[in-house]
């Protein structure tokens, strides 16, 4: 294990200084959730808020609670915008005048929460977006495509708190150190290898999947002897964090299509909060990131809270379900 830390990794990276503080305070950010996340049972808050968000989803306790330590924490950077959360219907101005230079931060406070009653892996989602000129505070000034992302990452809140970002120059994964309550840079370099066997899907979506996904999903599951001449693996989360960590760790592909279940909406996952951030950390790695059509970082959003189908992982398995998709 190294030593660097963030800050001495950000500034090797040469990060221009107003980035990698806002870099340090999401850190920090992800390090407090980290604590209310780990401390939930004692805490009383692993159950619903009896609230739900925007987007008709019962809100958990710690939903709610992530994205106010997130609020508190980022939204007193100086050269921040706006925050736009994924638990929060209006955008979160911070200037009146938003300057050329100024940040925007879209997140998911905590991603997976269906999955903190049963004890299993959750996150935080980010997505940095720079401004090349001063912008009027309006909704409509956050609809900017993914290829305008200057930085993204995640925060891991598995066995180890754990810290996987990009500014543009590949993919560095970082460890949060108890002692000295640094993240210590672990994994740097991640890279996804272009071929895989392994895929991740919810596959109790079967009956609702369009011809394509089907397709792809019965030839893979057909293994050896099948079109695909091989026999796959299958993982499923149900947490994006963890099933993109497992992928820049060991490689595999994680589809959430766009179904007859959920097509009207768009797909489930979030263009700014989930697809686009995701989307950077895999292209950074290695890797694709796919709505079945083409690049996810390419969608023109039309609203902060848009869904999207997501298909991203090993490139060429990414390449393959694309054409499936032509077919
Ligand atoms: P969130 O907890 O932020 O709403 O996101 C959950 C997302 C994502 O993390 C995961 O991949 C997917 O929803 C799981 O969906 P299913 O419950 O349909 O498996
Ligand atoms: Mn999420
Ligand atoms: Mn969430």
């Amino acid at each position: 294990m190294t030593q660097t830390t963030l800050r001495q990794h950000l500034q090797a990276q040469q990060t221009d200084t107003d980035l990698m503080i806002l870099m340090e305070d999401i850190a920090t950010a992800c390090r407090m959730i980290a604590d209310r996340v780990r401390h939930g049972a004692f805490a009383g808050v692993l159950g619903a808020a009896e609230t739900e968000n925007v987007q008709g989803e019962t809100q958990k306790e710690l939903d709610v609670i992530s994205d106010e330590l997130f609020q508190q924490v980022v939204g007193g950077n100086p050269s921040l915008a706006a925050l736009v959360s994924e638990e929060v219907d209006e955008v979160n101005w911070r200037k009146t005048a938003p300057q050329a230079g100024d940040f925007v931060v879209y997140y998911d406070p905590l991603d997976g929460s269906s999955n903190l009653d049963v004890n299993l892996s959750v996150g935080t989602i980010f997505s940095i977006v720079r401004l090349n000129a001063a912008i009027a505070p309006e909704a409509s000034a956050v609809q900017i495509k993914g290829t305008k992302q200057v930085a993204a990452g995640y925060a891991i809140y598995g066995p180890s708190t754990g810290l996987v970002i990009t500014v543009g120059q590949g993919v560095d994964g970082f460890t949060h150190h108890p002692g000295s309550g640094e993240f210590l840079l672990t994994q740097p370099e991640m890279s996804i290898p272009p071929e895989t066997k392994e895929f991740a899907i919810n596959a109790s979506r079967y009956d609702m999947w369009h011809p394509p996904v089907r397709n792809y999903i019965d030839d893979c599951l057909r293994g050896k002897n099948g079109p695909r001449g091989k026999t796959f693996n299958m993982r499923w989360c149900a947490s994006m964090v963890a099933d993109v960590h497992r992928i820049l760790t060991r490689g595999g592909v994680f589809l959430y299509p766009a179904d007859a279940g959920n097509a009207a909406q768009g797909g489930k996952l979030r263009l700014m909060y989930e697809a686009n951030p995701m989307g950077m950390l895999v292209e950074q790695a290695g890797g694709a990131s796919s709505t079945g059509l083409g690049r996810i970082l390419e969608v023109a959003p039309t609203g902060h809270h848009q869904r999207v189908p997501v298909i991203l992982g090993s490139r060429e398995e990414v390449a393959v379900i694309e054409g499936y998709h032509k077919k």
